[in-house]
């Protein structure tokens, strides 16, 4: 990695506003283009983490006492020095994550984003006055900020779940220890090097890298945190969530999906074919909004899978460094190994192979790469219908109705995303009802916005981030009743 400001890659955790660097208690960062070390995360000891607790609630006193304004003078500040240290920080998230610069780039953005949204929201945390019902009476809630928040992060945006967690904390007037994946700790730290420059004070925002067990049940069982902000799999939401019942905490779940993309017959094929490649493939299908099921009308099954296939065969994959890569590796081995097995039993039971672009631009044979693949003829009960796959590939099913299509949609335990091709206007009225989850793009395959609220229903989790409802998920609400007023 060349960077034009090296300062920004550190080895070391962030606690208390002070860099604690790795000792004899390093894990270690791989690319996962080539296998090659990118550098070494401390493992904190259980004692460290509660430090780094206890400093969080001692900034918090502090930090509660800020205005709106003032928190918002530092956001605007952390975001523009991200814009500006940009190339860096896109280098960074490719060496660890894998995914291509200019899409590392583009989250980069997206991450800023937050801080700048937050930033204003920051000045509108309003209460309200309610009229009385008893003469001599003056009713008010104000919003307070909840206190020390914990956000754990995944390893898929490494940046921007980061700042859509804790923009929105800071700016309420919380304080948050981050536990960002352990795949990519090093684009969250380059965040705290921008913070600090920023003049966030010391304790506002600490970084806890190591042992992820035993710092979730830290967190848990601590009485000073009042909220978790989770992203990652159903299964450790729900765990969490059990571990959290004992300190009661409020908490934030961005678990996984299975969001299905309707392509009508009456649909506008290129924009349904362009919706398709941006929300299956970017970040090499692992998003939790990524598509998981293709559902197609029978009338324009064939010409819809003959436009995706012509289009996926331009892809490049490669090392995202290297000029022209549009695709990246999968996060590491394991992954590749889900995909792969999820596809075979998908061919197994008779799904159809109809492409797999071949890895380029010289990955070597540690590269964790998967061929982007389409798939037909997949039937909802196969795997691949089912789990997430979290990968390139696009698994096709045919159908021949609107109640249909809408049944297979939402038969699944998920409610994240979805998305619809249709130019029947009464049909995208009924569909917005009738489909269970938390975000549809209708006739668009790019929903994520620091402006709207982002979260699903069912098993996808609940709460919500970005926009003006992410903010209010770190206040509280405080009724005041003054009796004798005259
Ligand atoms: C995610 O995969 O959890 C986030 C995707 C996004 O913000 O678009």
């Amino acid at each position: 990695m060349k960077l034009k400001d090296p300062e920004l890659l550190r080895e070391a955790a962030f606690v208390a506003g002070a860099w604690r660097p790795v000792r004899n208690d390093g894990d270690t960062v791989i690319n996962p283009a080539n296998g090659e070390r990118v550098g070494e995360q401390p493992r904190l000891q259980r004692a460290e983490v509660e430090h780094a607790i206890q400093s969080a609630q001692a900034a918090f006193r502090e930090w509660r006492q800020h205005t709106g304004k003032e928190r918002a003078a530092v956001l605007r500040r952390w975001a523009d020095l991200m814009l500006e240290n940009a190339d860096d920080l896109a280098q960074i998230m490719t060496a660890e994550q894998g995914k291509p610069l200019a899409e590392a780039r583009g989250e980069i953005v997206y991450a800023a984003s937050f801080l700048e949204w937050f930033g204003e929201e920051a000045k509108r945390g309003y209460g309200h006055t309610i009229p009385e019902p008893k003469r001599g009476q003056r009713i008010k809630v104000i919003k307070e900020p909840l206190g020390v928040c914990a956000a754990i992060t995944p390893w898929n945006f490494p940046s921007a779940m980061v700042t859509r967690k804790v923009a929105p904390a800071i700016a309420a007037g919380c304080t948050v220890l981050l536990k960002p994946a352990p795949q990519t700790p090093f684009s969250a730290l380059a965040l705290c090097v921008l913070a600090q420059r920023a003049g966030l004070p010391a304790g506002v925002l600490s970084v806890v890298t190591g042992d992820a067990r035993m710092i979730g049940e830290v967190f848990c069982s601590s009485h000073l945190i009042r909220k978790i902000s989770f992203t990652g799999s159903t299964a450790v939401g729900k765990s969490l969530m059990a571990n959290a019942a004992g300190t009661l905490k409020k908490l934030s779940l961005e678990l996984g999906g299975n969001a299905p993309f309707i392509v009508f017959d009456d649909a506008d094929l290129d924009a349904a074919v362009a919706g398709a490649l941006a929300s299956k493939f970017r970040n090499a299908g692992q998003t939790c909004v990524c598509v998981n099921r293709f559902f197609v009308q029978r009338g324009v099954h064939d010409e819809f899978v003959a436009r995706l296939k012509a289009a996926v065969a331009t892809f490049r994959v490669g090392d995202g460094c290297a000029d022209g890569t549009t695709i990246g590796p999968l996060v590491n081995g394991a992954a590749v190994d889900k995909v792969t097995r999820l596809v075979a039993d998908a061919l197994d039971a008779g799904a159809r192979a109809e492409l797999a672009v071949a890895a380029t631009g010289a990955p070597g044979e540690s590269g964790s790469f998967y061929p982007p693949t389409i798939l037909t003829q997949v039937q909802p009960s196969m795997r691949i219908a089912q789990e997430e796959i979290f990968g390139p590939v696009a698994a096709i099913t045919r159908f021949e109705t609107e109640e249909e299509a809408v049944a297979l949609a939402n038969d699944t335990r998920y409610g994240l995303a979805a998305y619809v091709y249709t130019q029947n206007v009464h049909r995208c009225h009924r569909l917005e009802r009738g489909l269970e989850y938390g975000i549809i793009g209708v006739n668009e395959g790019l929903i994520s916005t620091e402006v709207a609220p982002f979260g699903g229903i069912k098993e996808s989790g609940f709460g919500k981030e970005g926009s003006f409802y992410g903010l209010d998920e770190y206040l509280d609400s405080k009724y005041i009743c003054h009796g004798g007023a005259a």
